[in-house]
């Protein structure tokens, strides 16, 4: 059974269709990514790619069946859903190696790749053409709004605050102080199908919600008391965080209120990064250097994947319902 979530994406998926004029082929692959996408998840090592620098992040595009790795020597790699190597581009090239780390990476709706770093944010085109520069030190989260917007996180001496803008332009639309501490990093934005933008930081232990027409604060999710690093979207108006307080919360976002806290004692976490399965369980990396799969619902830990030999920084679902993990270990695995 595919997840709420997938289906809302291949609605939107079937929307690109119709207005790409219906034609056959589209429309088969349209059937064979829904196909595909409704495969059980074992959770058996399918694949590892090692590379030659350490990981912090990918990215997946359903529509283009591919996701995007960041090396930290400035490069990203694009892949094939089964880890087919596509192609690579520099995105940033310094003589400082922390320059050449990249903290975040966003497929826009039209295959453009936005990415973030201590060199600021760059967009590029699909095959790897630089668009735009947002010039300035120390980006950190990145996320793509339903209306084709960019939302940023920054860090250091402007952080914990988030700059929305149309990635066609110079200057941000918006503003967002997501919190006061000087020095704190936005580790983790989510947007919403509604518009709005979630926000979590490494300082803070609240989460907000941001209504992004006029940029003014919708709720804040309180309950943790460590900062945040990871959120993901649920089915029925909830979202997960992963804290640096050791637990995962559950929220209904038009409530404000945590449906649940789960604490991961399951493993030894510092911190927890989520991604969905579709079967509707969660994935949990932490510095443990594990994938855990957990039953949110039934609460119980179904599956721990081994294989990685440092921390995991990433995880993602692709459309193929295989689960990808990055690590500092320089390898990219992928689990199905
Ligand atoms: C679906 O899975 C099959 C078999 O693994 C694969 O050959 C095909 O390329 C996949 N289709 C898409 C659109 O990813
Ligand atoms: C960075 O590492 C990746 C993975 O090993 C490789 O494909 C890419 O060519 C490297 N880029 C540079 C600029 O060295
Ligand atoms: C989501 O809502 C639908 C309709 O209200 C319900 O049938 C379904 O069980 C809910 N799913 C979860 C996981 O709560």
């Amino acid at each position: 059974m595919p997840s709420i979530i997938s289906k809302l994406i291949f609605a939107c998926f079937f929307i690109i269709i119709r207005a790409d004029d219906l034609r056959e082929n589209k429309l088969e692959k349209y059937n064979e990514i829904l196909e595909n996408s409704s495969r059980i998840f074992n959770g058996n090592l399918y694949k590892t790619i090692t590379g030659n620098s350490r990981i912090y992040t990918l990215a997946t595009s359903n529509y283009f069946g591919e996701f995007a790795v960041g090396f930290n020597n400035g490069s990203i790699t694009i892949f094939d859903n089964f880890g087919r190597y596509k192609r690579s581009f520099i995105v940033v090239s310094s003589i400082e190696p922390s320059y050449l780390e990249i903290y975040g990476i966003r497929y826009f709706l039209n295959g453009d790749i936005g990415t973030t770093g201590k060199f600021g944010t760059k967009i590029f085109s699909n095959s790897g053409i630089q668009k735009m520069y947002f010039d300035s030190c120390c980006h950190s989260a990145i996320s793509v709004l339903t209306n084709g917007e960019v939302a940023y996180g920054l860090s250091s001496f402007r952080g914990g605050r988030i700059y929305i803008q149309n990635p066609s332009l110079a200057s941000p639309r918006l503003i967002l102080s997501h919190s006061q501490y000087y020095g704190d990093t936005i580790r983790s934005l989510l947007a919403l199908a509604n518009g709005d933008l979630v926000s979590g930081s490494f300082g803070s232990a609240d989460i907000k919600i941001w209504n992004t027409l006029d940029g003014s604060l919708k709720q804040s999710l309180l309950g943790h008391t460590r900062g945040i690093c990871s959120l993901i979207l649920l089915e029925n108006d909830s979202i997960a965080s992963g804290s640096y307080d050791r637990t995962i919360r559950i929220w209904n976002i038009n409530t404000g209120t945590a449906i649940k806290v789960i604490p991961a004692d399951i493993g030894d976490y510092s911190f927890n990064l989520m991604s969905l399965l579709p079967s509707e369980n969660i994935a949990i990396a932490s510095l443990d250097r594990t994938i855990k799969i957990w039953d949110k619902d039934n609460e119980i830990l179904i599956k721990t994947l081994y294989g990685h030999t440092d921390y995991v920084t990433s995880l993602a679902v692709n459309s193929n319902n295989f689960l990808v993990s990055v690590s500092l270990d320089k390898t990219i695995k992928i689990w199905n």
